[in-house]
């Protein structure tokens, strides 16, 4: 009886182990990204309301197929983890490799991803890049393979630069690098169906962008909530797209829920309609503002500030200046809906635009 009972426990720890083979030590993501674009020092970051962050971005030269940090990033990306490691020694960096920009990106990983040989010359480039340069781990945002067989190729991608990172590991003796992607709101982005088995094997975790929605409507802008946590009567919402990937066969511990430091600005096609689903004229401003640019807007045109609690969302208005943005109460309801639902985390995009810290402290609090 007894050895029945010591034999359960010792091959439940052995699927645990199994299972958890990657993920040793990731109890909690608190994460940020940090941009390099925002030219915010970062020196100033205050590692100690994080438990990972983001060095945003590497680049993927689309002749070579390798990894490479622009000579204007060099000297920051090289000192970026002993800078961040002053405030706390325990946080972990991941280089960023990609971004949301432009279509030569986009491209350039299609071509890269669609021959295993260039593929190789990516994952060895990359871990190369990331030792070099005291990382802890590697992060791909490629924003997104936009067909079956791009989400194919990515699916190799990931179980490749996985086999990779292991053989490295075996042959260093060091922990091997963490590997992480930034992916679509829903494992299914308007029918492009993401590889979920090979996620599931292959990376530590995904960054949810749970944000950016209704943001590039072609039927005519309105007021959306852009970050919705529920969106009643749409699909597109966070919960929507983290049952999604849920019911498609992820562990909720590979999921990390992201939400933006920045806001939707529009200008309101009529000043007294200004709740959600207005019709708008159009953006303000290039349409992206930060949440310490919207506070500055709040306080400076006295401007009204809505919470929703119902889907989520904070918008505030002034004129016909209007903006949709997650502001403290979202960001707490979502950081508790990530735990509740027993997510591996939260992450935000990006660092730069929070108001001294108010709402990376008020994350790390509420995850606790
Ligand atoms: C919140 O937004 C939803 C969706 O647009 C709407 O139905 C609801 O009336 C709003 N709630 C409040 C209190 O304004």
């Amino acid at each position: 009886m007894a050895s029945k009972i010591l034999h359960v426990i010792l091959s439940c720890s052995l699927l645990f182990l199994l299972q958890f083979q990657f993920s040793a030590g990731q109890n909690v993501v608190k994460a940020a990204y940090w941009f390099s674009g925002s030219e915010y020092a970062v020196s100033d970051i205050d590692s100690s309301l994080f438990t990972h962050l983001f060095c945003a971005f590497a680049d993927l030269n689309p002749q070579t197929n390798r990894v490479t940090i622009s000579s204007g990033n060099q000297a920051r990306f090289s000192t970026f983890t002993a800078t961040v490691q002053r405030k706390n020694p325990s946080v972990k960096t991941l280089l960023s490799i990609g971004g949301g920009g432009g279509d030569a990106i986009k491209t350039a990983f299609a071509s890269m991803a669609s021959q295993a040989s260039s593929r190789k010359l990516f994952i060895d480039s990359s871990i190369q890049l990331a030792r070099n340069n005291n990382f802890h781990g590697l992060d791909i945002d490629w924003e997104y393979p936009a067909n079956a067989q791009q989400m194919a190729n990515f699916g190799s991608l990931l179980n490749e630069w996985r086999a990779a990172v292991a053989a490295e590991a075996r042959s260093s003796g060091k922990p091997a690098l963490l590997l992480s992607a930034a992916v679509s709101y829903s494992s299914n982005y308007f029918g492009v169906i993401n590889p979920v088995q090979a996620i599931s094997n292959s990376l530590d975790w995904i960054n949810v962008m749970a944000y950016d929605f209704f943001y590039n409507s072609n039927s005519g802008r309105i007021t959306g909530p852009p970050a919705a946590l529920y969106s009643p009567g749409t699909q597109i919402s966070g919960n929507a797209g983290i049952t999604a990937w849920i019911q498609a066969g992820l562990s909720a511990k590979k999921i990390v829920l992201g939400f933006p430091y920045f806001g939707h600005s529009l200008q309101l096609a009529d000043a007294n309609n200004h709740g959600f689903w207005a019709p708008t004229s159009g953006v303000v401003n290039g349409g992206a503002t930060g949440y310490k640019q919207i506070k500055q807007f709040i306080a400076q045109n006295k401007a009204t500030h809505v919470f929703n609690a119902t889907v989520v969302s904070d918008y505030c208005y002034s004129g016909t200046t209007w903006i949709g943005y997650d502001d403290t109460q979202s960001i707490s309801t979502k950081v508790n809906y990530a735990k509740g639902k027993n997510l591996l985390g939260y992450f935000a995009w990006h660092i730069a635009n929070d108001d001294n810290w108010a709402l990376s402290r008020l994350a790390s609090q509420t995850w606790g």
